[in-house]
């Protein structure tokens, strides 16, 4: 599976499918085995996190996570921050393209609407 977006190729249409309920429950699952451990089990982030340098922001709506244009957030979750000099693994080798969107999607689904709309626009969606 690949990264293409739907919606008639437009340059960064939307890629997450926040609101399919069959992914979204997928990305849970994802989530929880993969990422909950740092990112805390309800995307709290780790503890301290504000004021640590190094520790896993929380993708909840009070983190920076949906500051970030949607292909971004593929992009770190693929290659991880080390070899930038942090912690966080990358999952290129562990998870599908496919099961990344997913996880991706489960975060994006807990947004509420006005932070979901905020993060369409820097992925580029109209
Ligand atoms: C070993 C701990 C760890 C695990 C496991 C982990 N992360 Fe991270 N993640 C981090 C840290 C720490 C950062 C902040 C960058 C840094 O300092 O490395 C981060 C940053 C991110 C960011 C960028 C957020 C932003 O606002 O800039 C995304 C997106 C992300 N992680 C997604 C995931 C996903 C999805 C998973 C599970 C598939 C995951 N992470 C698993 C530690 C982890």
């Amino acid at each position: 599976m690949g990264l293409r977006p739907r919606g008639g190729g437009k340059a960064g249409a939307q890629i997450l499918r926040p609101d399919d309920a069959a992914l979204v429950a997928q990305g849970r699952r994802i989530y929880r085995a993969n990422c909950a451990a740092c990112h805390g089990p309800a995307l709290q982030g780790e503890p301290g996190w504000r004021t640590t340098a190094g520790k896993a922001p929380a993708h909840d709506a009070s983190g920076h996570t949906w500051h970030h244009p949607e292909k971004m957030l593929l992009m770190i979750t693929k290659q991880g921050t080390m070899m930038r000099g942090g912690r966080m693994p990358g999952f290129s080798g562990q998870l599908s393209d496919g099961q990344i969107i997913a996880v991706l999607s489960y975060i994006k689904s807990r947004w509420p609407d006005e932070i979901r709309a905020a993060n369409d626009r820097v992925s580029g969606r109209p």
